[in-house]
């Protein structure tokens, strides 16, 4: 089955911080650097993949800058978007396949390579 509308979105999130919150290499970023409330952060995350999967424009934050924050605080390295990533196609490949699904781990690979650009190595990959 593919995503098709916001409850799978939200399916495939909590399954990942169910994966997430608990792993050795990410998960202190939920529990130590901030004391993540799921139940406040879903809801803006699954508006933000319903912007990005289906062009529906309800997140309206900059992603890049609330991770880059977080890097001032503990600092990223690339094994973490390395696990992050492997994470999150691991979870959509165990609960949905199609394009959307094939969109949804595109677009986390090239919103991760951005985010690491842009918080290990101060810049962005196109010049600004
Ligand atoms: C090293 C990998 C990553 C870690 C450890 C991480 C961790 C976190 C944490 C702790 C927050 C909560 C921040 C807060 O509320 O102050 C957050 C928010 C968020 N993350 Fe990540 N993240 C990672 C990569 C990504 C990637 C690759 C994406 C997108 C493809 C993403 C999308 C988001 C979004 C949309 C938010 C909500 C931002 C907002 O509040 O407007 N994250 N992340």
């Amino acid at each position: 089955m593919d995503i098709e509308n916001r409850d799978d979105i939200e399916q495939l999130m909590r399954a990942f911080y169910a994966k997430a919150i608990p792993d050795p290499v990410i998960g202190h970023y939920f529990t130590e650097v901030i004391q993540m409330d799921l139940e406040k952060h879903l809801p803006v995350i699954i508006d933000f993949w319903e912007t990005v999967l289906f062009g529906i424009a309800k997140y309206k934050s900059n992603a890049i800058a609330v991770h880059q924050h977080l890097h001032t605080k503990s600092a990223f390295e690339d094994k973490h978007f390395e696990r992050w990533v492997s994470l999150f196609q691991a979870t959509v490949d165990d609960l949905f396949e199609g394009e959307k699904a094939t969109l949804a781990k595109q677009r986390a690979l090239s919103i991760a390579t951005v985010m690491k650009i842009k918080t290990i190595h101060g810049t962005s990959p196109i010049g600004h």
